[in-house]
């Protein structure tokens, strides 16, 4: 048996003031995870920014190979990076280093190294004007296509990226070593999923991802 829920369940309660604005009840009705990644660049005063960044998604299209990152703030530093250096890199941390990639959330002043400052090593891209961040296992570096607003006055925008170049640790690159998946690999962010039928709220947590055998 499926339910339907053309509207919010009454058992959804914000749980700070503005939650269901922020973000959407669907999101938390279903949510979907998505792959969880820290978009490096630098900002116009030469500082490295950091961005941890989910909701995203990976499509190949005739050779190229297109980054589709759902929700790009037009408040935070990434939008003005983007718009001012037009480019970045994707750096895909495993479960061992999220602490200090979401050191970088905290670590978000203008004047601040974010990447240094949340203990994590900056190196320079090889294909654009941006760092990347060593310690991730996957670093994919991107020019800037496009952004559109998800709707008029939308609080953020999706933004494509090309990838540039592709740079990964020689461990994983072999599915028989430590490779991509499972808990050493690729993380995922699971936000927060409720319950319609209790209004049960689930904290924010990460996953891996399982392969079928
Ligand atoms: C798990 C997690 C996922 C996040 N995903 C996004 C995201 O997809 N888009 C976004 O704009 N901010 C996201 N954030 C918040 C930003 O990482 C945070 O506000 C950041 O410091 C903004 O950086 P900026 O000023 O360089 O834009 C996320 C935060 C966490 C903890």
């Amino acid at each position: 048996m499926k339910k339907e829920f053309p509207c919010m369940p009454s058992t959804f309660k914000e749980q700070w003031p503005g939650e269901f604005t922020g973000f959407a009840w669907q999101d938390f009705l279903t949510a979907i995870p998505s792959p969880l990644f820290v978009i490096t660049s630098f900002k116009s005063n030469g500082k490295e920014n950091g961005c941890l960044q989910s909701w995203s998604a990976f499509v190949g299209d005739t050779g190229e190979f297109i980054c589709i990152i759902g929700a790009v703030s037009k408040k935070g530093h990434l939008y003005e990076t983007l718009r001012d250096r037009r480019c970045c890199v994707l750096n895909f941390p495993s479960r061992d280093i999220y602490d200090r990639c979401v050191a970088t959330v905290r670590n978000n002043a203008f004047e601040d190294d974010e990447i240094t400052k949340s203990g994590l090593t900056s190196e320079m891209a090889v294909s654009v004007d941006a760092p990347r961040i060593r310690e991730c296992f996957l670093n994919i570096e991107c020019e800037y296509m496009w952004e559109r607003e998800h709707f008029e006055g939308s609080r953020d925008v999706t933004v494509a990226l090309r990838a540039t170049h592709i740079c990964m640790d020689v461990t994983r690159c072999d599915e028989s070593k430590l490779g991509r998946y499972g808990k050493t690999g690729y993380m995922y962010n699971i936000h927060s999923p409720r319950s319609p039928e209790t209004g049960e709220v689930l904290p924010d947590c990460f996953g891996a991802l399982e392969k079928y055998t």
